[in-house]
């Protein structure tokens, strides 16, 4: 059997991980990891993965790594790209094709943290779609004051647009973002986000592109 997203979205195993998943990391005041952010990066991966010319099957297993990658917070949020692996494979080991299993295992096992590690294009498109995902509609919390008081949150709220382009000529993938000095500055932003932009940049470096980030029409990398 051949794993295609529309069913995955439908099963609902995957879909108690996620709720289980939403619930945990709402009570810890977490930005949103829920399906408005799973579907942005299975959108975006998947994007990234036709204009980089992978298969039509390739191309399937990158949005379904980009909707399951953040499923296993639920068990804890320091080794959850390794639960969420683990829990994909416990699913479909032995009813889906056990190497499409496998190179999903592998981008969501390798999507976060000191792991990381790059095999394929696959995992590149899935780091970059999640790592980009930083906007006003992620903060849970709706009490303005708070929002104020925490950085993730502040930084994450500033932000009221975001684009991701990628151009085969010119060789680039380029985030542009909005955001509003009102709730955050630029150096609020690096102290949070030079990690997530030092992934998309080595994702990047592995796909052979270069990854720029321009906030307000400012080009900063
Ligand atoms: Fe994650
Ligand atoms: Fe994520």
């Amino acid at each position: 059997m051949q794993l295609k997203l529309k069913d995955i979205k439908k099963d609902p195993r995957i879909n108690s991980f996620i709720d289980q998943t939403d619930k945990y990391l709402r009570s810890l005041g977490y930005t949103d990891h829920g399906r408005r952010h799973l579907d942005i990066v299975s959108d975006r991966s998947k994007m990234l993965a036709n204009k980089l010319g992978l298969n039509i099957k390739d191309q399937e297993i990158t949005s379904i790594a980009g909707w399951c990658h953040d499923m296993g917070n639920f068990l804890g949020r320091t080794q959850h790209h390794y639960w969420g692996g683990m829990l994909f494979s416990q699913c479909y080991i032995n009813e889906a094709d056990p190497g499409q299993v496998s190179r999903i295992m592998q981008a969501i096992v390798s999507h976060d943290k000191d792991d990381l590690k790059i095999l394929d294009k696959i995992t590149a498109c899935v780091i970059i779609a999640d790592k980009s995902d930083v906007h006003r509609n992620r903060v849970l919390n709706k009490n303005l004051k708070e929002v104020k008081a925490d950085i993730h949150d502040r930084v994450n709220y500033a932000v009221t647009d975001n684009h991701l382009r990628i151009d085969k000529q010119k060789k680039t993938i380029t985030l542009s973002l909005t955001l509003d000095t009102k709730f955050t500055n630029i150096m609020d932003f690096f102290s949070i986000f030079v990690e997530r932009m030092n992934y998309c940049q080595k994702a990047a470096e592995y796909l052979k592109y270069e990854f720029h980030l321009n906030i307000n029409k400012t080009k900063l990398a």
